[in-house]
């Protein structure tokens, strides 16, 4: 009631309370370049609609005289106690966005104790973010480099550096088709930026002829070449699980099977993402996929979801369609691109207090009641 209460007062609050708005107040003040980087996704965008869509088409059945005067957020994701069922998506290169870039969007997100999962292609070294976060949780966003000494050098970093989720992405063994992207001069965008955490790291530094400093271009080239592979299969897992101590997520997955496979292979958890629509145009959306995977694989592996979470309700949705928690993306950025730290501590405080009234206002006083039978597809 926090901010109802400052509204009676005749504070009204420094961002806007609606996530779609604010993510409008973003695209407004930020230049093309950036705009075009957060809010770009594969072909026409029609894979970032449908994520929307299928979000939007199934509804809530409140349930009335439940007893919801005490709630608990909190849920158990990989044998730890989250404070909600919410982890903030990995982003690559936050300085495009905000100078304070991953180390902000991490404080905020260790200020609520949400898990930050630190993407490979961050602006930051990996030991600065993990500086700046205190010894609050921390989960790794592995790009599954084509160099295994590079691959072996962020495990490596990442371990000594107290992260302790190893989240690998399969859906980018190459980037997609992207034309935000493409329609820009991307090699000058990505060098005023930087993906510092390959270009401090030693064995990405050991494959070049020059220092990044020196020759720019060749550095940004070389990290484009090797930073995913598309030759990988299912067998190369066991290189990730000899060389990670911890739980393992494969991100990405969005076909029933792919999930069993993840399970066979001593894998502890799935993302049921397309990525926010980035990769595939015309793909399945992500929504529609979560309750076949869910169905496969939720007793055996931790089911997380993301793509299109805009609001409570979407996260309430993503819990009754079989989610035990939900990746943030896009709004947490746009947070950050506005305000810094403040930002994202904005949005993580709107969607958490949303998340809470719709589960009050629905019947339920904890995210473990929510299930399939609290939604129905929208007649139209
Ligand atoms: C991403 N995403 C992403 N995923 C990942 O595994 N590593 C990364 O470095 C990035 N980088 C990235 C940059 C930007 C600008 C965006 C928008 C997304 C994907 C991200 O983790 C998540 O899957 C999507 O953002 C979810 O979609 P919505 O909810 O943001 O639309």
């Amino acid at each position: 009631y926090e901010i109802y209460l400052n509204g009676m007062s005749g504070t009204v609050p420094r961002l806007p309370t609606d996530l779609t708005r604010l993510e409008a107040l973003a695209e407004h003040r930020l230049g093309p370049g950036p705009v075009g980087y957060v809010a770009g996704s594969a072909g026409d965008g029609s894979t970032a609609r449908a994520n929307r869509a299928a979000l939007e088409r199934r509804r809530i059945v409140p349930r009335m005289l439940r007893d919801v005067h005490e709630r608990d957020l909190s849920v158990e994701v990989l044998g730890r106690p989250l404070p909600a069922p919410l982890a903030l998506a990995p982003v690559g290169v936050l300085s495009i966005m905000h100078p304070e870039a991953e180390p902000a969007a991490a404080r905020a997100a260790a200020a609520h104790g949400v898990p930050y999962v630190l993407s490979s292609a961050s602006s930051t070294p990996i030991e600065q973010v993990a500086e700046a976060m205190g010894d609050a949780e921390r989960w790794f966003q592995l790009y599954w480099s084509k160099d295994r000494e590079v691959t072996r050098s962020f495990l490596d970093r990442a371990k000594a550096a107290g992260f302790t989720v190893l989240v690998v992405t399969l859906d980018t063994p190459m980037l997609a088709w992207r034309p935000r992207d493409l329609d820009q001069a991307y090699l000058p965008f990505l060098h005023g930026v930087g993906t510092a955490n390959y270009f401090t790291d030693p064995a990405f530094l050991a494959g070049l002829a020059k220092p990044p400093q020196e020759d720019p271009n060749a550095a940004v080239l070389h990290f484009l070449g090797l930073f995913a592979d598309p030759g990988k299969t299912w067998p190369d897992l066991a290189f990730l699980r000899e060389h990670w101590d911890g739980p393992i997520v494969l991100k990405g997955v969005l076909h029933p099977d792919d999930a069993r496979e993840a399970a066979d292979a001593g894998m502890d958890g799935v993302v049921v993402s397309n990525h926010g629509g980035r990769q595939v145009a015309g793909s399945i959306a992500a929504a529609d996929a979560l309750p076949g995977v869910a169905r496969a694989v939720g007793d055996r592996l931790a089911v997380l979801f993301d793509s299109g979470v805009r609001t409570g309700d979407d996260v309430f949705k993503a819990l009754a369609l079989g989610a035990r928690a939900v990746l943030l993306g896009r709004p947490y950025v746009y947070g950050l691109a506005l305000d810094g730290q403040p930002g994202v501590d904005h949005v993580i405080r709107c969607l958490l207090a949303e998340l809470d009234l719709t589960l009050a206002l629905s019947g339920h006083a904890t995210p473990s009641t929510v299930g399939a039978a609290d939604l129905v597809a929208d007649p139209g």
